[in-house]
């Protein structure tokens, strides 16, 4: 079966995608925050996930305010990244995964969750930033992507204890999905940040870091937390982090907190990134090479047995 070997939380600066794209990681304002994910860069290259689950939100990019869904899942083979004002960045096309994520919409749908399922959309920052950070800037992303897009940009977002839920309902589909696969799941956002008004540029380092605490130790607190404390606290954008809560909920109650980066400020925002390993899980890179093979025939006939049952939406 697939399953969820680790998390990762990161912000998805606009800005931190131009001074990678404008090749000025170098340049001492930025090195401060890429030299954050060197460690987290060698975690993935080791983790070598075989699928990576993306929750990011869609700055009016690929959906206006003609429609605003609350959580969209990508379902489509292919994702192009989106002209944001300036062309597309120069970025890979991100390829899907369209049966997992197939599988993952008929799951969670089944389970009340009434996600929109799309079949052709753009990518903007919010996927591809955290995308390179982790991956940094290869001529092809190393795994399928699945993207779910969540509305924090139009009130009203959904709820963080709405989000950790679904975060447990996609866990429990790509359990249930048959192929063998080891599954990453990135929530991206925040921190704390305001982009206009009167608190424009607004950083609270002390709310960022708690929440780090809790997102490993105590994820059910956070789930509490309502839209007004975000915003009053964590500026207006920083509601970005109830994304987070997709990807905890994900993972087990009890995690291994492996890897932690913050820092202040990147574009007026907080940056803060974390990774989170279920701790039932093999270590990066340690699948035993005896049994891979084994698996391997035993997993493709439970795929193909399953790609001929896949829900009438993806194919719509
Ligand atoms: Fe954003």
């Amino acid at each position: 079966m697939a399953r969820i070997i680790a998390g990762v939380s990161s912000s998805h600066v606009p800005a931190i995608g131009a001074a990678i794209d404008n090749k000025r990681t170098e340049e001492p304002y930025w090195k401060r925050v890429f030299s954050g994910f060197e460690t987290s860069k060698e975690w993935m290259a080791k983790a070598k996930p075989d699928v990576a689950i993306v929750v990011y939100n869609d700055h009016a990019s690929a959906f206006s305010v003609e429609i605003i869904p609350t959580f969209a899942l990508g379902c489509a083979a292919e994702f192009p990244p989106a002209d944001e004002g300036w062309g597309p960045r120069p970025v890979p096309v991100v390829k899907g995964h369209p049966e997992l994520a197939s599988h993952i919409a008929q799951s969670v749908i089944l389970d009340e969750f009434d996600i929109t399922v799309v079949n052709k959309m753009e990518v903007d920052h919010g996927l591809t930033v955290p995308l390179n950070l982790l991956f940094g800037s290869p001529k092809e992303w190393p795994c399928p992507v699945i993207p779910l897009a969540v509305n924090v940009v139009m009130y009203p977002p959904p709820t963080g204890h709405r989000c950790f839920m679904l975060g447990k309902a996609i866990r429990k589909a790509v359990e249930s999905f048959p192929e063998d696969l080891r599954v990453v799941i990135f929530g991206t956002g925040g921190m704390s940040h305001q982009i206009s008004g009167p608190r424009a540029g607004l950083i609270n380092s002390k709310f960022d870091k708690a929440f780090l605490d809790n997102l490993t130790k105590d994820p059910k607190k956070l789930t509490r937390i309502p839209h007004l404390e975000y915003m009053r606290e964590a500026g207006a954008e920083g509601i970005e982090m109830v994304m987070w809560l997709i990807m905890r909920g994900a993972l087990d109650d009890k995690v291994e907190e492996v890897y932690r980066f913050y820092t202040v400020p990147a574009s007026n925002t907080a940056v803060g990134h974390i990774i989170l390993e279920n701790r039932g899980r093999a270590a990066p890179g340690k699948r035993a090479a005896a049994t891979k093979g084994k698996r391997r025939v035993a997993t493709k006939r439970r795929a193909a047995a399953h790609r001929s049952n896949l829900p009438a939406i993806r194919r719509g």
